[in-house]
Parts: structure tokens; sequence; C-alpha cells
């Protein structure tokens, strides 16, 4: 049996495979409402055969939003949309994620295909809020430094959207603490200059993430499953690297963290970074190995083989699939066939099975 469709166990939780479908923004929402769109995005990949299906950003507050269009769980209207999508995942006998996010000073703007710039409140944008009042590209609209309300504000939005997603059915929050967005933001120093408690040194600028962690796990239950997607490195010169990595990975391990999902960069546009396949492994693979915490390799990862050589040469425990996903949800099912691997395709489909 190739490794990448040996099931994973963690605590009483079982994904079926090693293939993580990632958290891929749809801006398609309006008010953070889930519909149609999600539903099929979503499903077609349990259709496909993922082990686990993570929803894109969804952000915990209104001001958390990347654009006016993210998904949201920061009311309890918006639990029963999700639900319909978490029992459709389980049917097809994956495991549903939700990623909780709040995008900092990367929020307020429009869509891509909307133009991606930047949004004034006139244009239905708001003020954001983040570590100090750098904005990411010169010419975009500084934030408000989060003081200590904000700061609280910040993590019971986190603690309630946690009790919405376990009301919705999911299994797996992932905390997004990667890609520039807020708590990022704030345990990077190239974006962190505050002289209180939340900057300065290592310990100060990870805690409102760890913060973020113990408000969760006042609500989550043990049983269930936390993940931290991270920005493993800023591909900065003075920026954060993976040697800091490795000690937050540390720290999250101590607060019963169960996996941690390997990303980088995001958090300033003039980063230099050597893109190419697999090219976030070597993060996966230096945190397992220095920390002994579950991980997850993401980016450019696209072919069968590659995703079987990761799990099985013991990079990763996961492989996260973005883009390949998008072009085809069956990517499980075709693996599958790749590696000599037996699996159950729908009943529905089983006459088209390979
Ligand atoms: C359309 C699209 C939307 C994305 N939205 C998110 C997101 O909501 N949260 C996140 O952490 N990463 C997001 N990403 C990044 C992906 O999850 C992934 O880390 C990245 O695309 C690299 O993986 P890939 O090479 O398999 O695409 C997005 C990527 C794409 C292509």
């Amino acid at each position: 049996m190739p490794k990448l469709f040996e099931p994973l166990q963690i605590k009483s939780i079982q994904l079926k495979n090693r293939i993580v479908v990632s958290p891929m923004c749809e801006y398609s929402s309006v008010d953070g409402f889930s519909n149609d769109w999600h539903l099929v995005h979503l499903g077609s990949r349990a259709v496909g055969g993922a082990g686990l299906i993570i929803t894109e950003a969804t952000a915990v507050s209104p001001e958390g939003r990347i654009t006016p269009d993210d998904l949201g769980l920061w009311k309890d209207e918006h639990i029963e949309g999700l639900k319909r999508i978490v029992s459709f995942i389980e049917s097809q006998g994956s495991i549903a994620g939700v990623q909780l996010a709040h995008a900092g000073r990367k929020a307020s703007h429009s869509s891509p295909w909307k133009g991606g710039k930047m949004l004034t409140v006139e244009q239905g944008g708001w003020p954001t809020v983040a570590a100090d009042t750098t904005p990411f590209r010169p010419d975009d609209i500084p934030s408000v430094a989060l003081d200590k309300a904000g700061i609280e504000k910040v993590k019971s939005d986190f603690k309630a959207a946690a009790v919405r997603a376990l009301h919705a059915g999911f299994k797996v929050i992932e905390i997004h603490a990667a890609h520039g967005y807020l708590l990022h933001e704030f345990y990077s120093p190239l974006s962190n200059h505050r002289n209180d408690e939340y900057g300065g040194s290592f310990k100060n600028r990870i805690r409102l993430l760890t913060e973020v962690v113990d408000s969760i796990k006042e609500v989550w239950p043990e049983t269930m499953l936390l993940f931290v997607r991270i920005s493993a490195s800023d591909w900065t010169e003075g920026g954060w690297t993976v040697e800091d990595s490795i000690e937050l990975a540390k720290v999250l391990q101590q607060k019963n963290v169960d996996l941690i999902d390997c990303s980088s960069g995001g958090n300033v546009p003039h980063a230099k970074i050597a893109v190419g396949p697999g090219y976030q492994v070597q993060f996966a693979e230096a945190i397992k190995k220095e920390v002994g915490i579950l991980t997850g390799a993401v980016g450019i990862i696209t072919r069968p083989e590659q995703a079987e050589e990761i799990i099985s040469s013991g990079k990763a425990d996961v492989v996260i699939m973005a883009r390949e996903f998008l072009r085809n949800p069956y990517f499980p099912l075709h693996a599958a066939k790749a590696l000599g691997a037996e699996v159950q395709w729908p009943v529905q489909y089983e006459r088209a099975k390979l």
C-alpha cells in the first residue's frame, strides 16, 4: 500500500489518506454566508477522495475579512450553511476542517477579479487593525494598532467562531497564522514594532498566537483536532526564520496543537521566494524532525509520485494541495490508480473506476 493512502489516526479522528485540500478563498460569499458554490466546490473534492478538506480562510469578524466577499463565522446564522457542507463532506468519508482567520492589515481589499485593491470606507471597505500601523504596501491605508481591548476582542472572536465551528460539525480547526495576516503580523519582526508585551522579544511576538490557541482550547474539545498554518519563513533578511518556526512549534506542541501546516511568505511584498515544486517541504521536514510534531507540506505538490515521496520518506505526515485540486478535484482517485492503491470510489461513479 502506498504510504500516501495509509490512514492517519490523530487522537480519535482518522483521515482515510494523507491528502488534504488546502484552504482556498473563493470570494463568493455575501455577508459571510456559504452558499451553493461552497457546497459544490468543497463537495466535489470530497467526492474526489481527499482525506481532509479545509475551508477557505473563514473570518472570525467582519473587519478580519480580506474582502467583503469572504466566508465568515462571526454570527450564529453562518452555522447552518456550513453544517450542510460538513455533512456532505462526511457522507463521502472525508473529514471537514475550517480555517479560522483574521486578515489584519491585509483586510479591506476587493476580490482579485474586482481589482484586488485596498478599499476605502467610501468604496465599501473598513479601517483595518494590525500589530502596528505599518502598511503592507507603502500606499496602503495605515492600520490602527490594536490596543488591549482590541486584542481581547480578537481572542474572543476566535473563541466564539470555534464554538460555531463545533456546532457546524467541523472536526478540525486550522488557525490561519500565515501569509502576512494578523497573527503572522504579530510574530514577524518585520511587521511588529510594538513595545508592550505583544512586541519585541520572540516570546512577546508569539504571544497573540499562543493566546488565541488557549482561547480556542477553552471551547474546542480535546477530542477534536487543532492545526496551525504558519509562514515558516519570511524569506527576508531580518524576518522570521525556520529556526523561529521550530521554536514556535515546540511551544504549540506543549499546547497540544496537533499539526503544523508549513507554508511561508506573504508578510512583505519584496520577499525573494525560490518558488518551485515542493519548495516548502523543507519547512515541514525540519519542524517534524526537530520537534516531533505532525506536519503538513504544501506548495507546488502536483504529482502522485511526488506526494508519495514526501510521505514515504517521512518529510511530512500529510500533503496539503491547492491549485492541483482546482484543476483536478479527483486527484486522489487518479493518484490511487497511479500508485497502485485500492480505494473506494463513490458508488455512483464506480462504472468509471480507472
Ligand atoms: C485560489 C486560492 C486561494 C487561496 N486561499 C487561501 C486561504 O484562504 N488560506 C490559506 O491559508 N491559503 C490560501 N491559498 C494558498 C494555498 O492554500 C496554498 O498554500 C498555495 O496555493 C500553495 O499550494 P499549491 O501550490 O498546491 O497551490 C490560496 C491559494 C489559491 C490558489
